[in-house]
């Protein structure tokens, strides 16, 4: 009865202080914060899926502008946001719809959103802020000091708990979800550049360095850094 009662005191709290509750508990993984909407995402762009593809290259230095805020919804949404309403299906083909990817954006400059690390939440489209400074140099010290990773507006993190693909299909499911990260990441590079904006994948980096930086819990596997600007 207790319990009850503290636990119905701790959800209006958090509702009444703007906290989040649907970025409480993820997978009995806690990430709560500060609800952000984001901007609707754009169904239909200006530039062909194959244009797209033939223009694609690894962008390592970017301009100093700014991200916009719609540019931040549009990248995200090609990572994981949900494109069937009914059955909640993302983006990105997933084994068994586990889900097991979760996305990071580290904003440093984007217009709109304060400095800081932020947890996307596909169900809603929205942004959940778990940390409140700029990591992008704590990042780039865990990436073998690689500058594009220091210098892009904004760097989105693929990271993943394997446990919610394995638990259904046992140890083969640790390479689904490295192929996953893969279809992901291309929706990122893709999506980057019908918007005139670029991107790398990084691999090279200290895995528990950036779940330090990013302080994410054991579980949750960084897999790809992507830093992201105008080209
Ligand atoms: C698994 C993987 C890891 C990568 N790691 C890095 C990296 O740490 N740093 C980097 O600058 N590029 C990295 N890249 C990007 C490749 O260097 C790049 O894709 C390659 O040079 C081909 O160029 P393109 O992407 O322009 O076609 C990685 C690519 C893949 C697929």
């Amino acid at each position: 009865m207790v319990s009850k009662t503290l636990l119905a005191a701790v959800i209006i709290i958090f509702i009444c202080t703007g906290f989040y509750p649907g970025g409480i508990m993820n997978h009995g993984i806690i990430w709560a914060g500060q609800k952000i909407s984001l901007p609707e995402p754009v169904q239909d762009g200006e530039m062909s899926v194959e244009r797209s593809i033939s223009q694609r290259r690894s962008t390592r230095s970017f301009s100093p502008e700014a991200l916009t805020l719609d540019q931040a919804s549009q990248i995200l949404w090609s990572a994981q946001g949900i494109t069937h309403k009914s059955r909640n299906f993302r983006a990105a083909p997933s084994a068994g719809a586990t889900y097991p990817l979760e996305i990071f954006l580290v904003a440093g400059m984007v217009k709109g959103l304060e400095t800081g690390v932020y947890r996307y939440v596909p169900a809603n489209h929205s942004l959940v802020r778990v940390l409140d400074s700029d990591r992008r140099n704590e990042l780039y010290a865990q990436a073998l000091r690689q500058g594009s990773v220091r210098d892009a507006p904004a760097v989105v993190v693929i990271a993943g708990v394997f446990g919610r693909t394995t638990n259904r299909y046992g140890t083969r499911g640790r390479q689904y979800v490295f192929m996953e990260v893969g279809h992901v990441g291309q929706n990122i590079h893709l999506q980057a550049e019908s918007l005139g904006l670029g991107t790398v994948v990084i691999g090279a980096f200290d895995d528990s360095g950036v779940q330090r930086v990013l302080d994410l819990p054991e579980e949750v596997v960084p897999f790809y850094i992507m830093p992201l600007g105008k080209k």
